[in-house]
């Protein structure tokens, strides 16, 4: 099977995971980050070199407060979880998204699995959180134009690469497959610069049930469709 070197991921689904069993949607929450470390360890054995996941929006704030607490709750313990595993998997972790809107704890949580994990020659894993394309590339254009009226950079000589080299996923390839699980077909402000050429799986299986299986599924339908279309 040839395997994508970089799969991203929408994690959809948690929520309406949950309330089909009968149980709140944080226990959703919770069944979803434990499978983010489940698929992590299989798509490295898969032979995915990067892989991406959406995990809080700038969009999510908007969610009940008790809802949004409880994924801070579960996003500071699995950064916790995710130090560890970084360590036994080798998997070299970065955060895209703007993170100076989370408590101080969780962005020293997050500098510091950043900077442990730096080194790592494993999976190159990375989680969006507060994140939102447009507030990406809000902040790139902003961070460019203070350069170029700093003299830094010349207007003139701004390319796709320069464009690239401002966004939080700076030195990450583009995505090869994008999957996003429980049905919406939708991109909802995920990596709108960086999909441009991305092709796009979408399953009804919501994410706490996204299994090795499912990825599997996924990749092979992306090969057919490069066989169509390849090079
Ligand atoms: C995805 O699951 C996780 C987050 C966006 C934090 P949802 O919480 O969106 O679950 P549904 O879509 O309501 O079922
Ligand atoms: C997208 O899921 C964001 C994440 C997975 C983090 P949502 O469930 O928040 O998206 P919408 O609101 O349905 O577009
Ligand atoms: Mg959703």
């Amino acid at each position: 099977m040839d395997v994508p070197r970089h799969v991203a991921i929408i994690l959809d689904g948690n929520g309406r995971w949950a309330k089909a069993k009968g149980r709140p949607r944080n226990y959703g929450h919770v069944q979803g980050s434990k499978n983010v470390e489940t698929i992590c360890e299989e798509a490295w054995k898969m032979g995915i070199k990067y892989l991406t996941v959406y995990a809080f929006s700038t969009e999510n704030w908007n969610r009940p407060k008790e809802e949004v607490n409880a994924i801070m709750t579960i996003l500071r313990d699995y950064m916790k979880t995710c130090l560890k595993t970084a360590e036994k998997n080798d998997m070299k972790v970065r955060v895209i998204g703007d993170i100076t809107r989370l408590d101080r704890d969780i962005q020293d949580r997050i500098v510091q699995l950043e900077e442990d994990s730096k080194d790592h020659g494993g999976l190159n894993f990375t989680i969006a959180i507060n994140y939102g394309s447009r507030d990406e590339i809000t902040r790139a254009v902003r961070k460019l134009a203070g350069d170029c009226k700093d003299g830094v950079v010349d207007p003139e000589a701004i390319s796709e690469e320069t464009i690239s080299s401002y966004l939080d996923t700076h030195g990450i390839p583009d995505p090869d497959l994008l999957i996003r699980t429980s049905g919406e077909m939708r991109l909802s402000n995920f990596l709108l610069w960086q999909l441009a050429y991305t092709e796009f799986y979408f399953t009804e299986v919501p994410w706490p049930d996204f299994t090795k299986e499912e990825l599997e599924r996924a990749i092979r339908q992306y090969n057919a469709r490069d066989r169509r279309y390849g090079e």
